[in-house]
């Protein structure tokens, strides 16, 4: 047998997007084995991905078995927090419309409900659509352009207001480690006020920098003033303090 790798390009030819992913292309006793890097794909591309690549190999002459090593790059994402101190101030209705906003403008944007004990984002955006689980990542549902995960998908509303922190915390991680794909950035809807949720974030994904919303009462203000306290003492850079319901009296 000529175990010629030339006969493995040759199959995956008809395959440009496999083509250009592979590497390290082998044929050895009637095993083709390669590398394929599937940096930016979510859980359902990268098995379709494989899944074709197999079947194109098998069905080269001379390949009786074929070995696929799936790698990928870490995707670099920008975080950007929404935060306040108090509630019911407007964030998760500008979380929602800055993600819109964003994915419009073009940029590949996800949204993360992170406001644990009063999620609103599938409400907001309009989808109560439970996510599935691929390689034990969660993979967030689309509305509007936007790729969005909510602790609302995933319990009963109300049953995480027993949670306590560390049950918060974890389950903040699932959202922002969930199978984002490509995203290049995180738009995270927080709680009000300066919690575990908060804390975590800041210390685990660090994010690129905070957006705090308010309302022009000066109770609202001076809670504010410590939501962006405590961004700066962690080294998050303040974007900018929406005043929102300014018209409201
Ligand atoms: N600029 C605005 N004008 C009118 N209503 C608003 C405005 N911003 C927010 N709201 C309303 O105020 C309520 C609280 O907003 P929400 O985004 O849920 O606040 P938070 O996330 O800070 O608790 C919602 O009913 C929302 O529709
Ligand atoms: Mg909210």
């Amino acid at each position: 047998m000529s175990d010629d790798p030339g006969t493995l390009e040759q199959a995956l030819a008809g395959l440009p997007e496999a083509a250009a992913r592979a590497s390290a292309l082998r044929l050895q006793g009637g095993t083709a084995s390669l590398v394929l890097d599937a940096t930016g794909l979510d859980a359902r591309h990268r098995a379709a991905l494989e899944a074709q690549v197999r079947a194109a190999l098998l069905a080269a002459p001379g390949v009786g078995e074929v070995r696929i090593a799936l790698t990928a790059e870490k995707v670099e994402r920008t975080i950007v927090a929404i935060g306040s101190g108090k509630g019911g101030v407007g964030k998760s209705t500008i979380a929602a419309n800055l993600a819109v906003a964003l994915a419009r403008a073009g940029r590949r944007i996800g949204l993360v409900d992170a406001d644990i004990y009063g999620p609103s984002q599938p409400r907001i955006m309009g989808n109560y659509e439970r996510p599935e689980l691929a390689d034990k990542q969660i993979v967030p549902v689309e509305a509007w352009g936007v790729r969005m995960l909510s602790i609302g998908q995933l319990v009963e509303a109300g049953s995480a207001l027993a949670w306590r922190g560390p049950m918060a915390a974890s389950a903040l991680g699932q959202l922002v480690e969930g199978d984002w794909g490509d995203a290049e950035m995180l738009v995270v809807d927080l709680p009000p006020g300066t919690g575990d949720i908060q804390l975590s974030l800041i210390q685990k994904w660090k994010p690129a920098g905070a957006v705090i919303v308010s309302t022009p009462q000066d109770l609202a203000l001076i809670d504010a003033t410590r939501a962006i306290d405590l961004f700066r003492k962690m080294d998050v850079p303040l974007l900018g303090l929406i005043e929102n319901m300014s018209g409201y009296a």
